[in-house]
C-alpha cells in the first residue's frame, strides 16, 4: 500500500516553496502598481460609489427601485429608469444622475430638503466624465464576478496549475492543523475498494473483483482502480442515475419510461461515457435547440416541465448554479438577500418564449421571437418589468415594444411557414432569449463550475464544501472557501472535465481515510474521517444483487419499489423512514430475493455443508470482509441451532443486507 503520509510530507515541502514564491511575486506586482499609477480611476469610482451607497441605494437599490431606476451597477444605470438612461458615459452634464442632484433640480435627489455637498456632486460628475467603454467593460465584469463569498478572499494560498489532489490534500490538512483535529487512519484495501466501487459504479465489487484487487501487490493499485472504474460503463450509468434525479427529480415509472423513450436517459449516459464537458451539457439542456438532435434529447430537461416557466427557473437555478430561488418569487430572498425577486423573474423570462412541440417530429421545445414581456409585483404592490437578468449577471438589454400588450400564441411565431401555416421546421429567433441565457449568463458564470465541483465533492466525500449543495448562498458558508475557489477555477480551466475532477477527488487523502472518527472535536466538514453516505436506491438494490449474485434484469419491479422508498440523492440529513423499514422487513417482493431456490449465493450456501464456511462466505460476499469473533460466533450459533436450514440461511443473508453496514457507503 502507498504510504500517503509520506506522499503528503514530500508535497508539503514542495508546496511551501511554491507558496512563498507566489506571495513574493504578488508583493512585487502590487508595489509596481502603486508607483506607476497617477490618475486613479479606482479612486474616482470609489468616491462616487460611496456617495451612491450612502445617499441613493436606499431607494434605487435592491428593495426599492424608485423611478424604476437601479443605481447599483453601471449596467443598470445605463438601462436607466422611467426617463431613460441615468448616465451618459463621458458626459456628466447630460446625465440625469448628476443633473438631479444639483441644487434646484426637478425632481431633486435625494428628494426633500436634503442636498448633497458640492464635493459629493463633483465626485459623481468626475466619475461619469471619466467613464469610457473600456472602463465600463471592466467594471461590469467586476460586478459579475463578485459573488458574495469571495468578497473577503485573501490572496490565493494555492498556486495555479498544480495537481488538484495535492491542492486538496494541502488545504484539507491545513484546516486540520488550524482546528487541531487528528485525522483518522487510511482505510484498508477492502474498505477502499467497496467505497470506490459504490461511489463510481453504483454498486459493491463482486467477490471476484474484490479478491483480485486484494491480491494485487502493485503499489499504485488504488490509482489504477480509480482509472479503471472511471472508464467503465457502470460509471456512466451511475452518474446518469444521479443526475437524472438532480436535474429532473425522482420520476415514477411513467416518467422514467418517457425519459428513456425520448432519449434523455441515453443523452445522460452517452455524455458521461464520453466525458462530455459539463458546461457543454448545461448549454445543451438550456438551449434545447429544436433543430439539433443532441439538444432535442438534452432539451427533455425543459420539455418535461410542460411550459411551466417558473418550474423551469426553479430547476435551472439549483441544477447549474447551486442556488434555490423559490423564496425569491414574491420578495427578495429573506435570508440570502443577494438573491432578488428580479433574478427569479429574470430567469423565468429567459425561458418563457419556449413552447413544447409534441408534433410529428417528437417532443422538442421551440422558441418564439416575440412576446413574453411579463411584469411582477413586489410586496409594496409595485409592478416591475421582468428584465432578462440573473444573480451575479448583467441585465441583457432587449427592446420592449411600447404598445404591445399581448402577443397571439400563433404557430407562425415558432415555425417557418407561409401565411402563418406551420410548415415543418422550427424557427430560430434572431434574438433568442435562450441563446442569450446560454451565452451571456451561463457560459462564464462563476457558479456553474463552483456548483458542479461542490456536487462532485459531496458525491465523493459525503457532504459539500458548501452544504447543502443547492443552497450555495450567503447563508451557507463554505468550509474551505479558498479550496472551493481554486478547484472551481481549475475545473473551468480544464474544460469542465468531470472525469478528471472525480479522479482527483478519489485520490485524495481525505477520501481514503477510515470512517471511524478518532480524536475529539472532529466536525463533518473537517473531512477528517470518511463520512457515511447512504446508498441511493439504485446503488442499494444493485449492490444487493451483486451480493446475492443474481441477475439485474429480473428485478425491475423491485427497483420501482426501491426508487419510491429511497428517493434521496444528496440528502440534507440522512434519514431512515418507517416505510423504508417496512419495505425491508415486510415486502414479499423483497423477501423473494432470499428464497433458498434462487441461483447465486443462496444456492451456493445451501451446497456448502460446513457451517463455518457458510458464515465466512456470506460475510465476504456481502460486507467484503471477514466476521469478527463475536459476529462469527453468533452467526455460527444461529445456523447450527437450525441445522443450516434453507430458511435460516435466507434469514442470515437478509439480516446482513438490511443492516446499516450494508446500506451505507462507509
Ligand atoms: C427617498 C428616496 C430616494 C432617494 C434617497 C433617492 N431617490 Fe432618486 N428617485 C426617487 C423617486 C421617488 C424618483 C422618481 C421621481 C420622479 O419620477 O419624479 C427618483 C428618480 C430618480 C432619477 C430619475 C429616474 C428616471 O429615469 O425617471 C434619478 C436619475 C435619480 N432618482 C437619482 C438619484 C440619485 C443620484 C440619488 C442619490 C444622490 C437618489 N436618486 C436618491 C427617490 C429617491
Ligand atoms: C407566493 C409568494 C411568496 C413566496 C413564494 C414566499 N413568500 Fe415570504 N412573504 C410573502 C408575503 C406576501 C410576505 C409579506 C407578509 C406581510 O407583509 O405581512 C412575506 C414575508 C416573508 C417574511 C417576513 C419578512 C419581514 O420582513 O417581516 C419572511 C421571513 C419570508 N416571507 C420568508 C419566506 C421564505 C423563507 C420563503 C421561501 C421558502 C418565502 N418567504 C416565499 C410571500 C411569499
Amino acid at each position: 500500500m502507498i504510504d500517503t503520509r509520506f506522499r503528503i510530507s514530500v508535497f508539503l515541502v514542495g508546496l511551501c516553496i511554491l507558496v512563498t514564491q507566489n506571495v513574493a511575486v504578488l508583493a512585487e506586482v502590487e508595489s509596481a502598481d502603486e508607483a506607476t499609477v497617477e490618475i486613479d480611476p479606482a479612486g474616482i469610482e470609489n468616491a462616487a460609489r460611496e456617495v451612491l451607497s450612502d445617499h441613493c441605494f436606499r431607494c434605487h437599490g435592491s428593495e426599492k427601485t424608485s423611478g424604476k431606476l437601479d443605481l447599483r451597477s453601471i449596467e443598470s444605470m445605463l438601462a436607466g429608469g422611467l426617463r431613460g438612461p441615468a448616465i451618459v458615459p463621458g458626459n456628466a452634464s447630460e446625465s440625469l444622475l448628476v443633473e438631479f442632484v444639483r441644487p434646484g433640480a426637478k425632481p431633486h435627489m435625494p428628494p426633500g430638503k436634503q442636498q448633497l455637498e458640492d464635493q459629493q456632486i463633483e465626485a459623481l460628475a468626475a466619475w461619469v466624465d471619466q467613464l469610457s467603454p473600456e472602463l465600463i467593460a471592466q467594471s461590469t465584469k467586476e460586478v459579475e464576478e463578485t459573488p458574495h463569498e469571495t468578497s473577503s478572499s485573501s490572496p490565493a494560498m494555492i498556486p495555479e496549475g498544480i495537481d488538484p489532489t495535492l491542492a486538496i490534500d494541502f488545504m484539507v490538512a491545513k484546516r486540520w492543523q488550524e482546528r487541531n483535529v487528528e485525522p483518522s487512519s487510511p482505510t484498508d484495501d477492502a474498505t477502499f475498494a467497496r467505497r470506490l466501487y459504490l461511489d463510481l459504479t453504483g454498486r459493491i465489487p463482486t467477490l471476484e473483483q474484490l479478491n483480485k484487487f486484494l491480491a494485487d501487490t502493485n503499489s499504485d493499485k488504488r490509482d489504477r482502480l480509480i482509472d479503471q472504474l472511471l472508464e467503465s460503463e457502470l460509471h456512466a450509468r451511475h452518474l446518469a442515475d444521479i443526475f437524472d434525479v438532480v436535474l429532473l427529480g425522482r420520476g415514477d415509472d411513467g416518467k422514467l419510461n418517457e425519459r428513456t423513450q425520448h432519449g434523455w436517459r441515453e443523452y445522460l449516459e452517452s455524455s458521461f461515457a464520453s466525458n462530455r464537458p459539463w458546461n457543454q451539457m448545461a448549454r445543451e439542456m438550456v438551449l434545447a435547440r429544436a433543430t439539433d438532435s443532441t439538444d432535442v434529447r438534452a432539451g427533455w430537461f425543459l420539455y418535461e416541465r410542460k411550459n411551466d416557466f417558473q418550474a423551469i427557473a426553479e430547476s435551472v437555478s439549483p441544477s447549474f448554479f447551486g442556488l434555490r430561488i423559490e423564496c425569491a418569487q414574491c420578495h427578495d430572498h429573506p435570508l440570502a438577500a443577494e438573491i432578488e425577486q428580479r433574478h427569479y423573474w429574470g430567469l423565468v423570462a429567459f425561458f418563457n418564449r419556449g413552447k413544447n412541440d409534441g408534433s410529428k417530429n417528437g417532443p422538442r421545445v421551440v422558441e418564439s421571437a416575440i412576446g413574453g414581456f411579463n411584469k411582477y409585483t413586489d410586496l409594496g404592490g409595485n409592478a416591475h418589468d421582468a428584465l432578462l437578468t440573473y444573480f451575479a449577471s448583467a441585465t441583457i438589454r432587449e427592446e420592449i415594444p411600447g404598445e404591445e400588450t399581448e402577443v397571439k400564441d400563433d404557430d407562425s411565431n415558432y415555425f417557418n411557414g407561409q401565411g402563418g401555416a406551420p410548415v415543418g421546421e422550427p424557427r430560430v429567433p434572431r434574438f433568442s432569449r435562450r441563446q442569450q441565457f446560454a451565452d451571456e449568463v451561463l457560459s462564464d458564470h462563476p457558479l456553474l463550475a463552483r456548483s458542479f465541483v461542490n456536487r462532485a465533492w459531496a458525491l465523493m466525500l459525503g457532504r459539500g464544501i458548501v452544504h447543502p449543495v443547492d443552497q450555495m448562498d450567503s447563508m451557507h458558508a463554505a468550509s474551505h472557501p479558498e479550496l472551493l475557489e481554486w478547484l472551481s477555477n481549475d475545473f473551468r480551466n480544464n474544460d469542465y472535465d468531470i472525469r478528471r475532477l472525480l479522479r482527483s477527488l478519489a485520490r485524495t487523502r481525505a477520501y481514503q481515510l477510515e470512517s471511524a472518527s478518532i480524536g475529539e472535536g472532529q466536525l463533518p466538514e473537517d473531512f477528517a474521517h470518511a463520512l457515511h453516505k447512504p446508498l441511493i436506491a439504485e446503488s442499494y438494490l444493485n449492490s444487493i444483487l451483486v451480493a446475492l449474485d443474481q441477475n439485474e434484469s429480473d428485478n425491475s419491479e423491485i427497483m420501482t419499489l426501491f426508487r419510491s422508498e429511497f428517493p434521496d440523492v444528496f440528502p440534507e440529513e440522512p434519514t431512515a423512514t418507517l416505510s423504508q423499514a417496512l419495505l425491508l422487513t415486510n415486502s414479499p417482493k423483497f423477501f423473494a430475493l432470499f428464497d433458498a431456490e434462487r441461483p447465486g449465493i443462496m444456492t451456493r450456501l445451501r451446497e456448502t455443508k460446513d457451517v463455518e464456511q457458510q458464515v465466512r462466505h456470506a460475510f465476504m460476499a456481502i460486507f467484503g470482509r471477514q466476521p469478527d469473533d463475536d459476529e462469527f460466533e453468533q452467526a455460527v450459533g444461529y445456523l447450527k441451532a437450525r441445522q443450516s436450514a434453507p430458511e435460516a440461511l435466507g434469514q442470515m443473508v437478509w439480516a446482513m443486507i438490511a443492516s446499516s453496514e450494508f446500506r451505507v457507503n462507509h
